[in-house]
């Protein structure tokens, strides 16, 4: 399976509009070595496909599209090689793209959990709005750990696995958790025999999600935050890491402690990441530590096979 990272940034974007901490100055003028991103999208799809599954759909979507032009073959007169949409969660930086899918003759084919369905036709009606466009033809996503096909994207399966994290602000179980609001997806390629791992969104390790990084041979993680208080640290927001869902990167218990337990084999990769986060400057020594842990920073437009 080949997977591109259409967007690597969290929520914002980098540099997000109206911020001005050292990240987002220095990348707008020039001065920090790291890259702009958009926000956390990646697209899969089998070797021999040109079609594929868009895992969530960011508000950056027509530019992820523009900027990878292998997501409009231009095969007939109106084209996508999106098969279907994959939604890890209902946060508004993951699903506000689907109004952007609009412009279609046939029902958006579109795979949830019960809860972010429900979020998306009550709290933030997306899908309700989208029936008067399109439509969405949704599945529901099973959280059995039994395995589910997109149609049109053959020989890769996909298994789900409730996390610990949180629902968006605007649901009514932001603070009162339901399985399914928050999942990370196994995606194997029945061909190369080859597995992914991806969790944008991670508050806690919890045993069955080690056994699924551990099983994989990459892993596509949250990278939201560095520390638990960077954003309080830097006066931005009284909200922590934690407190929002997001497993912090650097300490006891942190993202690159648990990612150092991975068997050597496997590739260990950090997505969803805010803008805040100095991982992003290639000269930070908090870079520097995770290159010395094998850990990869993910960028928009990068391609892994696997
Ligand atoms: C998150 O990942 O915590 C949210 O996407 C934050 C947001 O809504 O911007
Ligand atoms: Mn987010
Ligand atoms: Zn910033």
């Amino acid at each position: 399976m080949r997977i591109t990272v259409l967007g690597a940034a969290a929520g914002g974007g980098f540099p997000q509009w109206n911020c001005n901490c050292a990240n987002c100055a220095g990348v707008r003028a020039g001065t920090l070595r790291a890259e702009p991103r958009t926000q956390s999208s990646i697209f899969i799809r089998p070797d021999n496909s040109d079609d594929g599954v868009l895992f969530n759909a960011s508000p950056d979507i027509l530019e992820q599209i523009r900027a990878n032009p292998a997501l409009q073959p231009g095969r007939t007169l109106r084209d996508t090689a999106i098969a279907g949409v994959v939604l890890m969660d209902g946060q508004v930086d993951h699903t506000t793209g689907l109004f952007m899918l609009r412009e279609r003759d046939a029902p958006l084919p579109l795979w949830c959990t019960d809860p972010v369905f429900e979020d998306l036709s009550l709290g933030n009606p997306v899908l309700r709005v989208l029936g008067h466009f399109c439509g969405v033809q949704r599945t529901r996503i099973p959280l059995d750990g039994s395995a589910f096909e997109v149609s049109g994207v053959a020989g890769l399966q996909f298994r789900a696995l409730p996390l610990q994290s949180k629902a968006p602000p605007y649901s009514p179980h932001r603070e009162q958790p339901v399985a399914g609001d928050n999942i990370g997806i196994s995606v194997t390629d029945s061909r190369s025999g080859k597995t992914l791992f991806y969790a944008p969104g991670l508050g806690a390790i919890e045993p069955a999600v080690f056994e699924a990084m551990a099983s994989a041979d990459c892993v596509m993680v949250d990278g939201t935050f560095w520390t638990d208080d960077e954003m309080v640290g830097l006066g931005i927001s009284a909200k922590t890491a934690r407190s929002i869902g997001h497993l912090p990167q650097s300490g006891p218990g942190g993202m690159v402690e648990w990612l150092g337990k991975l068997p050597a084999r496997t590739r260990r990769m950090l997505i969803h990441i805010n803008n805040t986060n100095p991982i992003l400057d290639a000269d930070s020594s908090q870079r520097d530590a995770l290159t010395r842990e094998r850990v990869e920073v993910c960028e928009d437009r990068q391609e892994i096979v696997l």
